[in-house]
């Protein structure tokens, strides 16, 4: 970073009066509710999941903003067919205020492009992270909850986000190298401490007596294990309309008449509406700069698998 974006960015954190950090911690502030969409094993339907999720809430009246969170290989904005103009980079270095970033998708979920470079933004000292931290406040306004699309398995750039939200979205296949991966991924939360919600959706069964069969073995493995409460949400049936919808850069739930996947979907949705409002996270904020911490704890300990994390 130069020396201009550092002043830039200094002179930003005096405008925002500085103890917003241990506000944070405190748990002060209210704001969006943080799921975070990952999985052990790639390819799971995450992104898919996030976006479909997204825009049922979205059509159910929630303000959502979807965070292409997977750093390796953002492509929320593919899904949509969105090319975003700018990406949180931008903001630290000046040149935009994270209110431009922002990229409207349909219905009017809200879309915040990937934060490639995560490492280097680690790296920024800490009151220039506080003052991009503080810079949250008026996403944490304008939204009800932050959807994080992150990328699959354990490296610190995935765990982070993960690590950091109120509630984690474990997205898994019935196939038994998934599950195993889904296991390994629950394993390593509990193994950092995490205490939010984990929560479990089994996507692409045949059928829903399928999809509830393996959560439960799943959740039983985790509590017999690791002691961990894992809440099945949902399962999704495999449905050709997900890839007809891809195809045509669309979401499958705008699909007429609405497929079983659709239909999956919307019972996710009403399933994450009905739960309480987990308290004291701190909203956006609060997500990012635990995010940040972690990250930089995460990569200090594992050098030699943290690369750039993204
Ligand atoms: N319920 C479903 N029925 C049919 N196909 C599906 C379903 N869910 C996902 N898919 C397909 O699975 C593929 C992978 O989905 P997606 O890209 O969402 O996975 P991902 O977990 O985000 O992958 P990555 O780990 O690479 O980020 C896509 O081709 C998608 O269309
Ligand atoms: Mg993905």
């Amino acid at each position: 970073m130069t020396a201009k974006q550092a002043d830039h960015l200094r002179g930003w954190i005096e405008a925002q009066g500085g103890r917003i950090r241990e506000q944070i911690r405190q748990g002060g502030s209210s704001g969006a509710r943080v799921l975070a969409i990952t999985s052990g094993k790639g390819g799971v339907g995450k992104t898919t999941l996030a976006v479909n999720l997204a825009l049922d809430l979205v059509l159910k009246g929630e303000r959502v903003i979807l965070l292409d969170a997977d750093l390796g290989l953002a492509n929320v904005n593919i899904l949509l067919g969105i090319e975003p103009r700018h990406t949180l980079w931008d903001v630290v270095e000046g040149s935009r205020g994270l209110a431009d970033i922002v990229e409207p998708g349909p219905y009017g979920l809200k879309l915040v492009p990937g934060a490639s470079g995560l490492a280097a933004l680690a790296r920024l000292d800490p009151p220039t992270l506080d003052a991009l931290v503080s810079g949250f406040r008026e996403l944490d306004r304008a939204c009800d909850w932050l959807i994080a699309d992150t990328g699959a398995g354990i490296a610190p750039g995935v765990l982070a986000f993960s690590l950091a939200a109120d509630a984690v979205l474990v997205v898994t296949q019935p196939e038994p190298t998934a599950l195993t991966d889904a296991y390994g991924l629950i394993k390593a939360l509990w193994a950092e401490g995490y205490t939010g919600a984990v929560q479990l959706v089994v996507n692409r069964v045949r059928n829903e007596r399928q999809g509830l069969e393996v959560a439960g073995r799943l959740k039983e493995l985790a509590r017999r294990a690791l002691g961990v409460e894992v809440t099945p949400v949902g399962v999704v049936r495999d449905d050709p309309a997900v890839h007809h919808a891809l195809m045509r850069q669309a979401a499958f739930i705008d699909h007429q008449p609405p497929g079983p996947a659709a239909q999956d979907i919307h019972r996710l949705g009403d399933q994450l509406l009905g739960r309480a409002r987990p308290a004291g996270g701190g909203g956006i904020r609060g997500f990012m700069a635990r995010m940040f911490d972690r990250y930089r704890a995460l990569a200090a300990e594992d050098v030699p698998s943290s690369g750039e994390g993204g």
